[in-house]
């Protein structure tokens, strides 16, 4: 397993470039099962997730192309569907996978896709993607952790009203993208209004969709009987936009984000504010942050888009550890995603955990040590700890970083940070 080596203390200066967003490419990337005609996508970011994601495709017998190594044009073409079953071994990787039921079960009236389990932050149940479907008129069974959804007697899905329970993003995903080949009209309530949904709803009105309510939280969806090809370009991630802002200020730097979309950010940003980091929009792809002296502590808790996003979270935290005074850092979105905290306090971070609210206290002179990353953004937040620690800090298990940053080492390298990957030393 690969570990990062960091010596931290060095402030971040120059320009770094944003990819296209992980959690935008899945969800396009699974629409392609919609239509028998190739679907073009710009701007997929080069991480492993999306690896994942075209060997998932190409099980279910679509034609997934890159132009270049490493590509961030991607050709997938589901001329056909079989009914292969991915391994558990290649979904258990990415939970994303269950983004393939929606489009698959609407195509070709059948799917079977493995059930995709909890993960480090916490159980997260797909019970609502598949309510939504059987209203639909799908019929759902899981069996051997296998999940069976099937339209009775061939037939297509039917359109029919939804109000989700709970917000979910890949849920809305999935059932936007079933109800846009299903028979009448859906009316989805209570929808997610993250970018990566509307960047969904884009490119399947390009594929011929009929949708309205693009960013609200109701969407109505007129079913059609095909779909045909399009092309896109995938949105700018706003995550890892949000992780070089907490770069360029928690080491007192001076860095330019590219290639971002700061109008997805703005909770972000109004947060960062708070905490005393002074973010200037640029213009509408370009922003620029610089460390502060004066970074002062700031209570947030993550909500769902528009809200702060609980991607930033362990980010946040890492930047509250070096803020003067207290930050209450509320956790709403999932029951478990404070992992980083008890790295982050081996580090030398004043956190105490309360349930869902975790109490920061600072600024603590954080030293370097070995630390476990425990998921994606938790990974993120300790790099960031890494980044302003005394010393070296080795983060182990950071497969879990190279599933949604694109490059990290290389670009943070390149705006002056002294971090390495050691490659393959086993844990
Ligand atoms: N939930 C249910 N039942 C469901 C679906 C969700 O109870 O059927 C609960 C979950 O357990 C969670 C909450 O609802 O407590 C919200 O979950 P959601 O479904 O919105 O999450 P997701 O769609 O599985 C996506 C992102 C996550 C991001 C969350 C929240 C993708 C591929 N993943 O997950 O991204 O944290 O939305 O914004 O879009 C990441 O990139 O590191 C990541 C975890």
């Amino acid at each position: 397993m690969d570990k990062f080596r960091i010596r931290g203390g060095k402030p971040l200066h120059g320009k770094v470039a944003i990819g296209g967003a992980k959690n935008s490419a899945l969800p396009l990337m699974a629409a392609a099962l919609l239509t028998p005609e190739p679907i073009t996508l710009h701007n997929v970011p080069t991480v492993r997730d999306i690896v994942t994601m075209a060997k998932l495709l190409a099980f279910m017998s679509a034609r997934v192309s890159t132009q270049d190594i490493p590509s961030t044009h991607y050709t997938i073409e589901a001329a056909s569907l079989n009914d292969a079953v991915a391994p558990y071994e290649l979904v258990k990787t990415m939970r994303a996978s269950i983004l393939t039921l929606g489009p698959a079960v609407a195509r070709s009236g059948y799917a079977h896709v493995s059930l995709p389990g909890g993960c480090a932050i916490g159980a997260r149940p797909v019970d609502l993607h598949l309510a939504a479907l059987e209203k639909m008129g799908a019929e759902v069974t899981t069996e051997h952790g296998y999940l069976f959804a099937r339209v009775p007697k061939g037939g297509r899905l039917k359109g029919a009203n939804v109000a989700f329970e709970k917000i979910t993003v890949t849920g809305t995903e999935n059932i936007l993208m079933a109800a846009s080949l299903a028979d009448g009209v859906t009316v989805l309530e209570n929808c997610a209004r993250e970018p990566e949904v509307t960047d969904l709803i884009h490119l399947l009105r390009k594929m011929g969709a009929q949708i309205e309510g693009e960013g609200t939280p109701v969407l109505t969806i007129r079913g059609v009987s095909a779909l045909h090809g399009a092309t896109h370009s995938i949105i700018p991630d706003r995550i890892e936009a949000g992780t070089f802002l907490v770069a360029g200020a928690i080491t007192n730097g001076d860095l330019t984000i590219t290639n971002c979309n700061p109008a997805h950010l703005s909770a972000v940003i109004a947060q960062l504010t708070r905490a005393g980091v002074p973010v200037e929009i640029c213009d509408a792809t370009t922003m620029r942050v610089r460390g502060s002296k004066n970074l002062v502590g700031a209570d947030m808790t993550t909500q769902e888009y528009p809200g702060f996003a609980t991607d930033m979270q362990a980010q946040y935290m890492a930047l509250a550890t070096q803020a003067q005074g207290t930050s209450v850092i509320g956790e709403t979105i999932f029951e478990n995603r404070f992992l980083h905290a008890s790295e982050m306090m081996r580090m030398g971070a004043n956190i105490s955990i309360d349930g869902h609210r975790a109490v920061v206290h600072g600024p603590a002179k954080l030293s370097g040590t070995m630390v476990q990353a425990s998921d994606l953004r938790a990974s993120a937040g300790l790099v960031l700890a890494g980044l302003v620690a005394e010393g070296e800090t080795i983060i182990d298990r950071v497969y879990h970083i190279d599933r949604g940053y694109e490059q990290i080492v290389e670009k943070l390298r390149a705006v002056g940070a002294n971090i390495e990957r050691i490659h393959g030393v086993s844990s």
